[in-house]
Parts: structure tokens; sequence; C-alpha cells
């Protein structure tokens, strides 16, 4: 993975079709996704469930791009081990997950994995600047975490724009995760955000038998965010 900053699309596959998440995988990237987002949920650090380690292993060999793993767990650290070796290229962890997110983000890079640290809604960036040189990527969550189809939580977009000055030149990402769409795209990306991630948004009125609907709704988001892009720009 090389770093830059231009707008990625990166689908949860949250939003997918649990009983043909290949065929899923695979029509997001023919329909111009960046990254794939996969949502690791516990039923204890989030109020949902999803899937473990033999499930997202099962998934990497239809991702071409990126798997991006967006772990939702407490604690983290026990399975770090087992998300590296199911092919995650960057693993996320959460700064709320538990007291020792510093050792949790040197432990997915001695995995040789990118590093992500996420954090909620009712999470300050105080504690940030002492993490970000051990981050390849901060994810700001545009809503609390759990569910996919909630609304954008607009108090977030000033976090972005202070985390982008925190960052300066560094290569770390900024990604915002819950209620992105067309509408709320720009703003995030005005603000710094050069990953958004997307479920019901990418999914909405398509399938594997009608994938073109994918296509439009990432298009879609991504010239929202490009047209802020270039009008913050100017
Ligand atoms: C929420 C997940 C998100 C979610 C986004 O806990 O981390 O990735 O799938 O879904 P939308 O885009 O529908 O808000
Ligand atoms: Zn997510």
């Amino acid at each position: 993975m090389t770093f830059d900053r231009a707008i990625k699309i990166a689908p949860s596959i949250l939003s997918a079709d649990f009983a043909n998440f290949g065929a899923e995988i695979r029509a997001i990237e023919a329909q111009g996704a960046d990254w794939v987002h996969v949502d690791v949920m516990d039923g204890h650090f989030v109020p949902n469930l999803t899937f473990g380690p033999p499930a997202v292993k099962a998934f990497r060999p239809h991702v071409r791009t990126v798997m991006d793993v967006h772990l939702m767990i407490a604690p983290v650290d026990p399975y770090l081990d087992a998300f590296a070796e199911a092919g995650a290229d960057i693993i996320t962890a959460h700064i709320e997950a538990g007291p020792h997110i510093h050792r949790t983000l040197q432990a997915i890079r001695a995995l040789g994995k990118k590093a992500g640290l996420a954090l909620n809604p009712g999470t300050g960036l105080d504690a940030v600047g002492h993490l970000l040189d051990l981050c390849d990527m901060v994810l700001v969550m545009t809503v609390n975490p759990g569910f996919g189809g909630q609304k954008f939580i607009a108090s977030q977009i000033d976090k972005v724009a202070r985390l982008r000055t925190m960052i300066g030149d560094r290569p770390i990402h900024i990604q915002v995760d819950g209620g992105v769409t067309p509408d709320t795209a720009p703003l995030v990306a005005a603000a710094g955000a050069d990953v958004l991630v997307a479920g019901s948004a990418v999914f909405k009125g398509g399938s594997v038998d009608a994938p073109a609907a994918y296509g439009t709704n990432i298009r879609a988001i991504r010239a929202a965010a490009e047209g802020a892009r270039q009008a913050a720009a100017t």
C-alpha cells in the first residue's frame, strides 16, 4: 500500500448480503470500491454481533484492493494475531476498548499490518497526540458504532478538521465511518477526511444480480467528496 490523500471509498460489507460475501466483495470492487471495510462486532463493546477471524479469512481471497478490518471488540489484544493471520491489511482498534491502546497499536505494527485508531463520537482528541506516531490511520466515527443505517453526527466534522491539523504532513489517513452519503461526504472531505466508509449508501438499490447501482452510488459519493475538496482548496 502506498500512501496518498486521494478520496477513497470503502464500502462496509455490513450492508452486504450475508449469504453472499464473496460475490458482494467482487461486485463492489468491480464497481469502483477502493477498499473493502470489514466490521467486526462482539456483542459486548458494541450491541451487535457480526463475524470473527474464520469469516474474515474466507473473505480474503475475494479482496483485490485493501482489506480494512474495523475491530469493535474488547478486549482486542488477544485477537490481533488471528485477524492478522486472516489477511487484514489494516487493523483498526478503538481507543475506548481498553486501557492499553498504545500497546495495541504497537502490536498491530509488529504483526506487519497498518494500524488504525478509532474514536467514538463522544471521545475527544486529547489522547491522540501521544498515539499519532503509531498510527497509519485515524477513524473518526460519525455514528455510535454497532449498526448500519444511522444518522450522521455533524459534531464530528470539527473533530476531523482539528485532527487534520494535528496530523500535518505525516502519512496518516483520516477515515470517517457512519451515515456517509452524497450529502454528508462533502462535509467530511472538506474537513480533511480521505477514506470514506459507506454501508447503506453504497448497497442501496443494488444486489449481486444488479450491481450497477453499487457503482452509481460509489461514484455519487466520490464526486460529492472530490467536489468539496476542490472547493475547499480554492
Ligand atoms: C458501524 C460500522 C459502519 C457501518 C456504516 O458500527 O462501523 O461501518 O457499517 O454503515 P452506514 O454507512 O450505513 O452508516
Ligand atoms: Zn466500520
